[in-house]
């Protein structure tokens, strides 16, 4: 038997075992996709297990997506572009690093939603890992303006230097009502990233961008997906803005993953319904 897995800690909330079998399920690959819930002083000894024929690859989510760049054989050059990995794949006995987070945001964007980034003007909400990987890989579709607003300025800052040179126009802000008014008076993608208005998250109640700012012509796109339905996304539907919630980000970044690891078409739909099934939608 084959076996694939999740990698992270804590897993309980994890929807990936669900509708990663039933891919493998419908094409009949005999396979297991586990729960691999590690704590950090096991990370190395369970990195010697899975140095098996049998091993097909993982996923990796929080909290080991950087740390796990350093334990794998190789890295792709977006993962190193991006610096972190959230999929592994055994490729003849050697552990590659792949990040599919960002390519999945893009296809789900372009395939399910027809929304194309080139040459488009984006806000960026936020600056931790799911904004890098976002970023890297907005800016790799051409687009033509980013602007990053969050929290902590010095972290957004950092990310806008590190893109500076391969995108034409980026700049980055305080995640603050005043500083958002300009950005958002012309722009065609917000995108948060951050876990304002996550279920049992710090605000669950709050839209990260005050409701009445959000204009007219754009699209929303959070990818929060606990709620399915967030305070931004309301907020958004309430003005008919066209929006895209967070399961799209996620079974796609899983659906990239499905066909590294078994370079077969993964079953999309399929997917789709067995990841709300398993959120009990
Ligand atoms: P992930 O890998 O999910 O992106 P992360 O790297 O911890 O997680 O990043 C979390 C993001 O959410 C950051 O942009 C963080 O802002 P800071 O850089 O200022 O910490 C943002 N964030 C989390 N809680 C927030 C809150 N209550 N208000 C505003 N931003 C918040």
């Amino acid at each position: 038997m084959k076996q694939l897995g999740i990698l992270g800690y804590p897993l309980s909330h994890s929807i990936s075992p669900e509708f990663q079998q039933a891919a493998l399920d419908h094409h009949k690959i005999k396979a297991e996709f586990h729960r691999w819930e590690i704590k950090t002083d096991e990370l190395n000894s369970f990195f010697e297990t899975i140095q098996d024929a049998n091993f097909v690859g993982a996923s990796v989510t929080i909290p080991y997506k950087e740390q796990c760049l350093d334990l794998v054989d190789k890295v792709s050059d977006s993962a190193n572009l991006i610096g972190a990995i959230n999929c592994i794949v055994n490729t003849n006995n050697q552990l590659v690093g792949h990040n599919t987070d960002g390519s999945g945001f893009i296809r789900a964007l372009k395939t399910k939603h027809g929304f194309n980034p080139h040459g488009k003007k984006v806000l960026l909400i936020g600056a931790g890992g799911a904004a890098k990987a976002i970023a890297y890989s907005l800016v790799q579709e051409k687009i033509n303006q980013i602007t990053i607003a969050n929290r902590t300025v010095a972290r957004g800052d950092k990310l806008a230097e590190n893109l500076k040179s391969i995108v034409p126009k980026i700049n980055s802000i305080k995640l603050e009502r005043q500083s958002l008014i300009e950005p958002l008076s012309d722009v065609d993608l917000i995108v948060n990233t951050t876990s304002i208005g996550m279920k049992n998250g710090p605000d669950p109640e709050h839209s990260p961008i005050p409701a009445d700012l959000i204009p007219q012509n754009t699209v929303i796109n959070d990818i929060v997906y606990n709620p399915i339905e967030t305070p931004l996304i309301k907020a958004a539907k309430k003005k008919n803005i066209p929006t895209i919630g967070g399961l799209d980000m996620l079974v796609y970044q899983g659906i990239e993953a499905f066909e590294l690891w078994t370079k077969k078409h993964a079953p999309e739909t399929i997917m789709y319904d067995a990841a709300q099934k398993a959120l009990g939608l």
